[in-house]
């Protein structure tokens, strides 16, 4: 081939191109390693000293204008490209994709809503780790190296030393430590863990803790707090009632129970005929907690509260079995 001959085809050649893909196989066919024009390159070190820079300049005219051709082709597919874009025309009465709305989980809700209570009354919220310390969990509560709950057959053990925590108040004493000083006035919301399954208990459940420690803290501070919550959260007319118990790390302690919501107390079988329904625990915390903690009880004294998460759920929403919280069945979430 000859330069005239490369000069009279490369237009046409290029003039058909009608996509991006059509230039690349023209750019490559004309300019390309195996290209006509480029073994002229070549067969030009054959060649006397005139006839190299004739056929040179010549050579290199072919190839600017066969490069400026290419890219005005470009730039007119370019632009047709973008025209074509821009008139497209979206149909904007056409349904959008709908995302379905969910709603908060009841055990988050009924958590809130305490917690909403406890922040009125100044008890700021606070957390502690699910995978726990054995002195946090058991030991710094004064819960002896040989209490019950601490079996293998009660408690998830990680480690020797290790536990999914069995309850919310390792966070009195981490909150009580972080602190430093009174007051103190804490709510901690999370779930805990037992070896434990049926209607009413799920291995995985959810408490709220609420802890005040301060100077003159006395049991009647404990239970005036305690019938505020149940008051604001079940309503006004609910009576309380407490009796004694024991928790290792509250002395006294007490179990609250609320008068029947759903009887008015002529018995029924939610409160098994008694008219009363066993709500929560409670003590004021013990002497021996503080002081292993450096906090001098004849100084400070305070209460703790222990709320079953689930088992209020259960009573406001009147839920049978506790697993319907955790199954995730849209048909019960889509409820509340
Ligand atoms: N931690 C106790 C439990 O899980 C409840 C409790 C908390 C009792 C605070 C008294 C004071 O059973």
């Amino acid at each position: 081939m000859q330069p005239d001959d490369i000069r009279s085809e490369f237009k046409n050649i290029i003039s058909q191109c009608k996509t991006f893909d059509d230039l690349e196989g023209a750019r490559v066919h004309l300019l390309g390693k195996k290209s006509a024009l480029l073994n002229l390159f070549r067969s030009i070190q054959w060649l006397q000293i005139d006839e190299k820079k004739k056929l040179g300049r010549e050579l290199n005219l072919l190839k600017n204008e066969i490069e400026f051709l290419l890219e005005s082709t470009r730039s007119k597919l370019d632009s047709e490209a973008r025209d074509k874009a821009l008139s497209e025309k979206i149909d904007v009465s056409l349904p959008g994709v709908k995302y379905e709305l969910g709603s908060i989980h009841p055990i988050s809700q009924t958590a809130f809503e305490i917690l909403d209570i406890l922040d009125t009354l100044g008890f700021e919220s606070v957390h502690g780790p699910e995978i726990e310390h054995d002195f946090y969990n058991f030991e710094s509560l004064n819960i002896s190296q040989n209490h019950p709950a601490r079996e293998m057959q009660d408690t998830f053990y990680i480690a020797p030393n290790i536990v999914l925590r069995t309850q919310t108040s390792p966070v009195q004493i981490r909150a009580m430590l972080a602190l430093k000083n009174p007051p103190f006035r804490i709510a901690c919301f999370g779930k805990v863990y037992r070896r434990d399954q049926d209607i009413t208990h799920s291995p995985m459940f959810h408490q709220i803790e609420v802890l005040h420690v301060n100077k003159n803290i006395s049991f009647s501070d404990l239970k005036g707090t305690v019938t505020l919550i149940m008051k604001r959260l079940f309503s006004n007319k609910v009576q309380i009632r407490l009796r004694s118990s024991f928790f290792p790390f509250t002395e006294p302690s007490a179990e609250v129970d609320i008068s029947c919501i759903f009887c008015n107390q002529s018995g029924c079988r939610l409160c098994g005929e008694t008219g009363w329904i066993e709500i929560l625990g409670c003590g004021l915390v013990h002497p021996k907690v503080l002081k292993r903690i450096n906090i001098n009880p004849e100084t400070y004294t305070g209460f703790a509260i222990g709320i079953g998460v689930e088992r209020i759920a259960m009573l406001r929403f009147q839920i049978p079995d506790i697993r319907l919280f955790f199954e995730n069945d849209l048909r019960f979430l889509s409820q509340f």
